[in-house]
């Protein structure tokens, strides 16, 4: 097994040098590596525009995606973007694999490093459960969403397409309103939005909001309204049930009332505010369709399309060291 050590692995801005072997959060991740990392996810949007998209760059590499957790968007996005780049890409089908007859996550973990996969993207429904796989095999990880601790793809490409839209990150006020407590996406677009010095305004009711968001830099809000005052960007979250062991909200109904986007409450928004979803949307209860649907205004499509661009940046600069690219020749 390779040490988790810090030595380089690609040249970022100033000369210096990309030093994480995974990624697994934002957590631990500085300013500058962030932008780098969105940097180079900026060359992909206008190559997956082409209409002939393959680069070779991960020839005879294989990506492992092993998702423990359902998914639409990150799963495609990483299948596509492996294949875009040239990896042999493999999807783990969980449902038949014997982790249902009770194998446990790190001998299924060894088990993908003994048949030499080159970089691993996992999701699971247990927060943590990433690193431990990351501790336990030879090449790069990437978290694809853990629990509700980190989504970091999700918010690589939640900044990627603020810049482009917005023209920048630092000084936006961003408005996250949603099931703040158990969101994976939330927890990692605080870390990165508030390193990116944006000013985060976080909205939940106040059995979904987490303790201590104030010590990350962010605005704690129960009241949406208020929180909507002077916001270009506003980007509303699902009521995350499958991580629920109880009645957090008195109904589905009560909470679109006091916590769903409509044309009305985004009024209260800058005129030409930015309206976001990680997605899976519920519609008619964090947000209605006229707002979600409407061109002008939101950006939920455009996130899916920067998603792969920025999975092939991280899947490109956490596979350098294993290429022999930027000092690891
Ligand atoms: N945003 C996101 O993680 O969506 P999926 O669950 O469809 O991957």
């Amino acid at each position: 097994m390779l040490p988790s050590d810090h030595r380089p692995a690609t040249l970022i801005p100033g000369g210096a040098v990309f030093p994480h072997r995974h990624l697994t959060g934002i957590a631990g991740l500085a300013p500058h590596e962030i932008t780098f990392l969105i940097d180079e996810a900026e060359q992909w949007i206008d190559a997956n525009r082409a209409r002939a998209k393959s680069d070779k760059r991960l020839e005879g590499l294989t990506l492992i995606n092993a998702f423990f957790e359902n998914s639409t968007r990150t799963l495609l996005s990483f299948e596509i973007a492996g294949k875009r780049l040239g990896a042999d890409v493999v999807n783990m089908g969980v449902n038949q694999s014997s982790v249902k007859k009770g194998e446990t996550l790190i001998d299924t973990a060894v088990t993908l490093n003994a048949m030499r996969a080159d970089v691993i993207v996992i999701r699971h429904g247990s927060s943590g459960a990433v690193q431990l796989i990351a501790d336990k095999v030879d090449c790069p990880v990437l978290n694809a969403g853990d629990g509700s601790h980190e989504h970091p793809t999700q918010a690589l490409l939640d900044a990627l397409t603020i810049r482009r839209r917005r023209g920048s990150v630092a000084g936006q006020r961003v408005v996250i309103c949603g099931d703040i407590l158990h969101s994976r996406v939330a927890r990692s677009n605080l870390l990165a939005l508030t390193a990116l010095a944006a000013d985060v305004r976080m909205v939940a009711p106040s059995t979904l909001m987490p303790a201590g968001v104030e010590r990350f830099g962010a605005t704690a809000f129960t009241d949406f309204d208020a929180a909507l005052d002077g916001a270009d960007v506003v980007m509303m979250l699902r009521l995350q049930s499958e991580r629920m062991n109880g009645a957090f909200i008195p109904s589905t109904r009560e909470y679109h009332l006091r916590y769903g986007l409509t044309p009305e409450r985004l009024a209260r928004a800058r005129p030409d505010a930015l309206v976001m979803h990680p997605g899976p949307m519920n519609r008619g209860v964090e947000i209605v369709s006229s707002v979600a649907d409407d061109p002008a205004r939101s950006a939920i499509t455009e996130q899916v399309e920067t998603g792969i661009a920025v999975r092939m940046a991280c899947l490109d600069v956490l596979t350098r060291r294993a290429r022999g690219v930027d000092g690891w020749a």
